[in-house]
């Protein structure tokens, strides 16, 4: 079994290799990604592909305890973060107060916080309280609703320099890495170039520290709808239907059960 990632051992990554993080929300998916993530991220998509919401924005922090101690339990040896839902780090004392609940009561090894320039402070105070910090910078989904919908940044010469500014402020702020979230890809480049802690893409092309992605978009269960950066590794929809479909049509033909199923 591979050694659990630290946040040694994730910062020394930079330059080195890159990292592998994939979502989970529950054991069962968990324990099957453990082997070939280094990283898993309960990330506040489960209120869209789990609970079918149609943004992140209504996730709790109950739903984010309960699910980070569900993946827990699936995977005792990754490194997780939980993703802190909209809402609960609008002051640095709201994201203590919150941060320390979800360590206390779930046993994630990091919070996940949107933002950058803006937020260093929270990432500060959160860092000097014991909490280990990812960043996340670039396209916000948090930012859905007030930005109405989702905007691929670094596509001006200000995006660009703010984006740097961002990963600079979160890195001096304490945070041991960064998801970087629908970046132009060459912009998104110069951002991972610009820091000594990794970075790591969504939607932001290759030359960056590392990639994740949603497990419901990359084993294509989710339908509703599929982001440009995100490959299929799986018919995972046309699969599970036609199980079932199978299994339906047993059932109500009598061919399921057989003899080997029954007692
Ligand atoms: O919630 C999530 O799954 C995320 C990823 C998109 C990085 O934040």
């Amino acid at each position: 079994m591979a050694k659990k990632m630290t946040i040694t051992s994730i910062k020394k990554s930079k330059g080195a290799h890159p990292l592998v993080m994939i979502t989970a929300y529950d054991a069962l998916f968990a324990r099957l990604f453990e082997s070939s993530a280094d990283m898993i991220l309960v990330g506040d998509s489960l209120n869209m592909s789990f609970a079918g919401r149609a943004d992140t924005l209504s996730a709790t922090l109950s739903q984010m305890i309960y699910h980070t101690n569900a993946v827990a339990m699936g995977a005792k040896n990754s490194f997780i973060v939980c993703d802190m839902p909209f809402g609960t780090y609008i002051n640095k004392d709201e994201a203590l107060r919150n941060g320390i609940k979800v360590f206390q009561e779930s046993s994630a090894d990091a919070l996940k916080i949107e933002g950058g320039e803006d937020k260093a402070e929270i990432v500060s105070h959160l860092c000097s309280n014991g909490i280990a910090v990812c960043g996340h910078i670039g396209l916000l989904p948090q930012a859905f609703r007030s930005e109405g919908g989702y905007k691929v940044k670094g596509k001006t010469e200000d995006e660009k320099i703010q984006l740097i500014k961002d990963a600079k402020a979160i890195e001096k702020a304490g945070a041991f890495c960064m998801v970087i979230e629908g970046v132009k890809a060459e912009v998104a480049a110069e951002v991972a170039a610009s820091v000594k802690i990794p970075v790591i893409g969504i939607g932001a092309g290759a030359d960056v520290d590392g990639q994740v992605l949603v497990f419901s978009d990359m084993l294509g269960l989710f339908e509703e709808f599929t982001p440009k950066f995100v490959k299929k590794y799986l018919d995972g929809a046309s699969l599970v239907k036609e199980a079932i479909k199978s299994y339906a049509d047993e059932v109500k033909t009598r061919a399921f059960p057989q003899d080997i199923h029954t007692y």
